[in-house]
């Protein structure tokens, strides 16, 4: 695996594969990160290897998606041990580069940059979810990802479901911005607790760890009420909200039913895939999950 810091030497480690005889139509998958990787992220790179000859990986935290008050200063940064693991992982190129490398502008020339760019908004969806929480989060996720797809210039690009607001977000200005590219949904990894595998995940000590595996319980009991008992999406929600109930210790911020075509709330009509999303807070650490959950036709 080699490790690049500038585009040119992006490019360069590209280009080198590409020369290779017979690579002349070499597919280029990519898996964007923020570093810390734990399973989750490697089972991207698989998917990623599935798909083309040669995986890039990018270990950036960005600072454009972190708002006050958040976790930026102390995200955790393991740039070595997460290349050993990405070698071992089979990736071919880690591409870490720093804030000048991705914004040689600097910052704000980049976030005004990205505002005159009507795909890289995240609008009304933007501000749902996660995106009250973390008000500017989700603007400042879709500038880096089309500046790292800018840079990359891959035909595939890999990301997991967990992030589900934001896989749809990505989604949909790809299909503006990148038309050719190819995005790769990869299902959650979760441990053995149910818990989804999360960067953040390494903020929790044993009982807080505990209380995290509840969200995916919640969830599933969501997803029992509808498809073993025919529960309407309202009802889903209140089984997994009442599940949730006897764990004071994850705040929940929200659990809703959402159609993954829009992502917009469902409400008591809807048949078809739904995904049952959660939002809770552990100790200082936000957590979220998702889940599909397939609500039926009443039978008549
Ligand atoms: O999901 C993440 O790790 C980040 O939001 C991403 C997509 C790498 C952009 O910084």
């Amino acid at each position: 695996m080699k490790t690049v810091v500038t585009a040119a030497e992006l490019t360069a480690a590209i280009d080198e594969e590409r020369e290779l005889p017979g690579c002349a139509g070499l597919k280029v998958a990519f898996v964007p990160t923020m570093g810390a990787l734990h399973e989750g992220h490697l089972s991207l790179v698989r998917k990623a290897r599935e798909y083309a000859d040669l995986v890039v990986v990018s270990i950036f935290v960005n600072p454009l998606q972190f708002g006050a008050g958040e976790d930026f200063e102390k995200y955790p940064r393991t740039l070595e041990a997460d290349a050993k693991v990405l070698e071992a992982a089979g990736a071919d190129v880690l591409f870490a580069p720093t804030v000048e490398v991705v914004y040689p502008d600097g910052i704000e020339a980049a976030h005004a940059a990205a505002k005159l760019r009507p795909a890289l908004q995240s609008g009304e969806v933007g501000k749902a979810f996660e995106g009250a929480a973390r008000p500017g989060h989700f603007d400042g996720m879709l500038a880096v990802v089309a500046r790292l797809f800018e840079l990359v210039n891959p035909d595939f690009a890999v990301f997991g479901a967990k992030d589900a607001q934001q896989l749809f977000l990505i989604k949909r200005m790809a299909n503006v911005e990148f038309p050719d590219l190819h995005i790769i949904e990869a299902p959650i990894v979760r441990e053995t607790s149910g818990l989804a595998m999360s960067s953040r995940n390494r903020y929790l000590d044993a009982t807080k760890l505990e209380v995290a595996g509840q969200l995916s319980k919640a969830l599933k009991v969501g997803k029992a009420a509808a498809e073993t008992l025919g529960a309407k999406p309202s009802m889903a929600v209140n089984a997994a909200r009442a599940r949730l109930e006897g764990v004071p210790e994850a705040k929940l911020d929200y659990l809703a039913l959402v159609d993954p075509s829009s992502f917009e709330l469902i409400d008591d009509s809807f048949t078809g895939r739904a995904l049952m999303l959660i939002a809770a807070v552990v100790g200082t650490t936000r957590l979220i999950d998702n889940l599909t959950i397939d609500f039926q036709e009443p039978f008549a």
